[in-house]
């Protein structure tokens, strides 16, 4: 048996995040990892940071090699009817960017500077589970090296993403679930070629949506639209790239440049929220506590988001014994996670073909992108929300 202050279950970014916002005021936390390291960071995921996530990294002291190497973006592209339409994202917000840097960059960034705190992080942790949940002490259990484990937490930072133990140890009736399945995924390709765009384009097509992305100067990253449950054994590596270049080359002869395809994969598109992110000493952070489809790219920046606002709670109760940060976290949470699940359920249908979709529902969607590539007041809407909108609190008070 052994103790912390905060047992932390989960090592992607929320996890990572919140212990390092926790070292940084001085605040023992242990974190808990079922699987191994190297599959923690290989998985590939995420790609875009708001300027609030890449300004968080900085200020935390994480964010020297993502200076670097990250692709700040001043803009994207929506694309339909064989057009591409320029958004300038940081002349309509005063200056803001994105940053293209992949998560396992971020991951990687974050577990190097957990390993220099000499602060525990155990990886391959077995049958995890979490207890006594409405008590003073609750605790984690683990198996590893054949070993069991008991830790005795002050609190528990679920942070386990969407399918792990925290939200589902949490009792029947307790928390309200919101729940929206759409009738597609998407079918994503890493690909050995340079980018043939220096920027994001998001195209709306009439076989269905399709993204050009990127990871580094030599990497494209590129998605498009399938039904949900499509096997990624269906698409050979020619009939993907015949895909993509239909669906994304533009009349004035724009296309991805072709290359050689290094990963494949099927996600499907769930919009989710838990309410609240809390139950007794249980606090949910990240994709624990909800969902957003891709379109928006909001996963990993509302991750960062709810771990800074539940890093000011935990100092604010190991300094001054004041719980009311604590009762508070889910209601702030909540105010940015909602505006992030509009704006992504927005993007996700204003860009997607449904299945079930009239041919009215089409003639809206072509009428949205031709309103928001031709209106200065729909283009700042919508840069202002995808270079992230404000963090709910200042860095100052989480001890930054
Ligand atoms: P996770 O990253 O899921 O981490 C949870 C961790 O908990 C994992 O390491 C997992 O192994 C571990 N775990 C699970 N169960 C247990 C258990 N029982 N015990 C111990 N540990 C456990 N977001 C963006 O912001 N921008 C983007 O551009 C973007 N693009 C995306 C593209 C795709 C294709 C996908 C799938 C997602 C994308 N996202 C994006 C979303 C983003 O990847 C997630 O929101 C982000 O990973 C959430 O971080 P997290 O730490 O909350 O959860
Ligand atoms: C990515 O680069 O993986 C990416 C970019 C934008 C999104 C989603 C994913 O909306």
């Amino acid at each position: 048996m052994s103790t912390t202050q905060v047992g932390i279950v989960g090592a992607g970014p929320a996890g990572l995040l919140l212990g390092h916002l926790l070292h940084l005021n001085g605040i023992d936390s242990v974190i808990v990892e079922n699987r191994a390291r190297d599959y923690v960071i290989d998985r590939v995921r995420a790609g875009v940071l708001e300027q609030g996530t890449v300004d968080l990294l900085m200020a935390m002291g994480v964010g020297e090699r993502l200076q670097r190497e990250g692709l700040r973006h001043d803009g994207l592209y929506i694309s339909f009817g064989g057009e591409r339409h320029h958004i300038a994202l940081a002349d309509l917000t005063g200056g803001k960017a994105i940053t293209v840097y992949g998560q396992n960059e971020v991951v990687k960034d974050l577990i190097d500077a957990r390993i220099a705190t000499s602060r525990p992080l155990h990886f391959e942790a077995e049958h995890v589970s979490v207890g006594a949940l409405d008590s003073s002490r609750p605790t984690i259990h683990f198996r590893q090296g054949g070993t069991d484990h008991e830790i005795r937490c002050d609190f528990i930072a679920g942070c386990d993403g969407f399918h792990g133990v925290c939200r589902q140890s949490i009792p029947d009736g307790a928390l309200t679930n919101y729940d929206r399945l759409y009738p597609f995924g998407w079918l994503g390709i890493l690909a050995g070629a340079p980018p043939s765009s220096a920027e994001l384009v998001y195209t709306y097509h009439d076989r269905g949506f399709a993204l050009f992305s990127m990871r580094s100067p030599t990497i494209t990253r590129l998605y498009f639209q399938v039904p949900p449950d499509e096997p990624i054994d269906q698409w050979t590596d020619e009939a993907i790239w015949d895909e993509m270049l239909m669906r994304m080359t533009t009349r004035d002869g724009w296309k991805p440049q072709v290359g050689r395809i290094v990963q494949k994969s099927v996600t499907p598109m769930r919009s989710f929220v838990a309410a609240p992110m809390r139950y007794g000493r249980l606090f949910l952070a990240g994709d624990a506590a909800h969902i957003v489809p891709p379109t928006g790219a909001k996963g990993l920046n509302l991750a960062a988001s709810d771990v800074l606002v539940l890093a000011r709670a935990l100092k604010a109760f190991y300094e001054s014994g004041r719980s009311d940060w604590l009762d508070e976290y889910s209601a702030v949470c909540l105010r940015r996670v909602w505006k992030a699940q509009r704006f992504s359920w927005w993007m996700t249908t204003t860009l997607h073909r449904s299945p079930d979709e009239t041919a009215f529902d089409h003639q809206r969607q072509i009428a949205d992108l031709d309103y928001l590539t031709g209106s200065r007041a729909a283009m700042t809407s919508l840069a202002e929300q995808y270079v992230g909108l404000p963090m709910e609190i200042s860095f100052e008070s989480a001890g930054l």
